[in-house]
């Protein structure tokens, strides 16, 4: 996170709750607050993984040094995958209850030297299924003064279950060697080892649970506006393997002139890209968000479907050189073109935005592209697209503002297991 990290102050609710104020100075945001620990609480097979990771690019985005331990990984790391076998999970035989609780105070270790060394935010990684263990792992946190959240993924619905159980068992480092009928079955005895010892999290720890993927939140925290995004953020995750299409508007007069912002009309040559776009989506099933701009609106024209005009979408806003061309603004303000040459992700325009405070709008258009179940295409603009993209495709921030985003293409985001691969395609 770039600014300034100030000294621990005392949190204010019973020591474990994240407080994070983000004091915006003209260049910088300073952050004051405790280090944050997000523990994981579900079965085997409830897509923990899967949300960590989400989660994780979400904070890397936005600044955070947030990093991920699994400790299903140091296990394998460790015992192999001979300790992948459900025998190995029954919670009667005592040597492998140590094993395991050896390995996962040894992941938790590394993660606690992580945190008070490099980073801002980890996503302890494991089931965390009894009191017991959590029970331990919030003194670990308190000992290190670090606030901690658990985050159980509560899912009991069969549907979504069973392409769970089987999505694990095809990708699962655990069963690559193994073949899948049998693997299916020794993967039930592992879970129902883990179910016989579940323990729900209690009224007294802080926590989000989350039911059945975005059919219901649950959460118990003191104020905490940090909490609340991860809890937003995490409830609306959903497993739908959508494709999410972004492109730019058709041209506008203003694109012509090499104008910045403004809210100008489509040329012809822009209505016709409007036309041809419709063409290319023909029996697709689609959600359309776009800005509040003009320009985006009449890119939509031709959709015959669900539209949301998302003024998260607009455009950076340029301030003082908003309708002016970048050979104006070079020779009215040459401090700002000096500006942006020296680090064009933190500068501000006068009166309006820098691509960071740019992230912090778009993500509100995140969360809402997270939360639908079918394709989504989002109209929108150069600035605003470019930062939506390094969202999905991990991209230094710094590197934000040099991504290429001509008119007249349309880029696919698909799903890669848990991330995501993208590719651009003419119109
Ligand atoms: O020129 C089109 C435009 O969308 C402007 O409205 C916006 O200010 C600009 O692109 C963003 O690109 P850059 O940050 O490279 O100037």
């Amino acid at each position: 996170m770039k600014g300034k990290t100030l000294p621990a102050i005392p949190a204010i609710y019973g020591g474990e709750i994240q407080l994070i104020i983000a004091l915006r100075t003209d260049k910088m945001e300073i952050m004051i607050g405790r280090k944050l620990v997000v523990i994981m609480v579900g079965l085997p097979a409830r897509r923990k993984t899967f949300l960590s990771l989400r989660l994780q690019r979400y904070l890397e985005w936005q600044g955070f040094r947030a990093r991920i331990f699994n400790v299903g990984a140091y296990r394998r790391e460790a015992l192999g995958l001979g300790s992948s076998r459900s025998g190995f999970f029954n919670p009667r035989v005592k040597t492998f209850a140590k094993e395991r609780e050896a390995i996962a105070k040894r992941c938790f270790g590394d993660l606690a030297g992580w945190l008070r060394e490099n980073g801002d935010i980890v996503i302890y990684d494991a089931t965390n299924v009894t009191s017991a263990r959590r029970g331990y792992l919030k003194d670990e946190c308190v000992k290190n003064g670090f606030d901690h959240i658990f985050v159980e993924n509560i899912c009991d619905d069969p549907e979504v279950l069973g392409n769970i159980v089987d999505s694990k068992i095809n990708t699962s480092a655990d069963y690559r060697e193994e073949d899948p009928v049998i693997a299916r079955e020794d993967f039930r005895r592992r879970i129902e080892h883990y179910r016989s010892v579940y323990e729900t999290v209690d009224e007294g720890s802080p926590y989000i649970k989350i039911f059945n993927f975005g059919e219901k939140l649950e959460k118990n925290f003191g104020p905490s506006s940090l909490l609340e995004e991860i809890a937003e953020f995490l409830g609306n995750i959903n497993l739908t393997e959508k494709n999410i299409f972004i492109t730019r508007h058709g041209e506008t007069l203003f694109n012509i002139e090499d104008r910045i912002g403004g809210d100008s009309a489509l040329t012809a040559k822009g209505v016709d890209y409007a036309r041809r776009l419709n063409d290319f989506f023909k029996g697709t099933d689609l959600v359309v968000f776009t800005s509040g701009k003009r320009r985006t609106i009449e890119t939509a024209l031709y959709f015959d479907c669900e539209k949301a005009v998302l003024p998260e979408l607009n455009e950076i806003d340029s301030g003082v050189c908003d309708g002016m061309t970048y050979a104006e603004i070079a020779s009215k303000h040459p401090e700002i073109d000096r500006g942006r040459s020296a680090d064009k992700f933190d500068f501000r325009y006068p009166r309006g935005e820098s691509y960071r405070d740019l992230v912090q709008r778009v993500k509100k258009a995140v969360v809402k592209i997270e939360s639908r179940r079918k394709d989504v295409l989002v109209i929108a603009h150069r600035a605003v697209n470019r930062c939506l993209l390094s969202y999905f495709i991990p991209t230094p921030l710094k590197d934000i503002p040099y991504i290429d985003m001509p008119l007249d293409r349309v880029i696919r985001i698909y799903r890669k297991k848990a991330l995501y691969g993208h590719e651009s395609l003419e119109v």
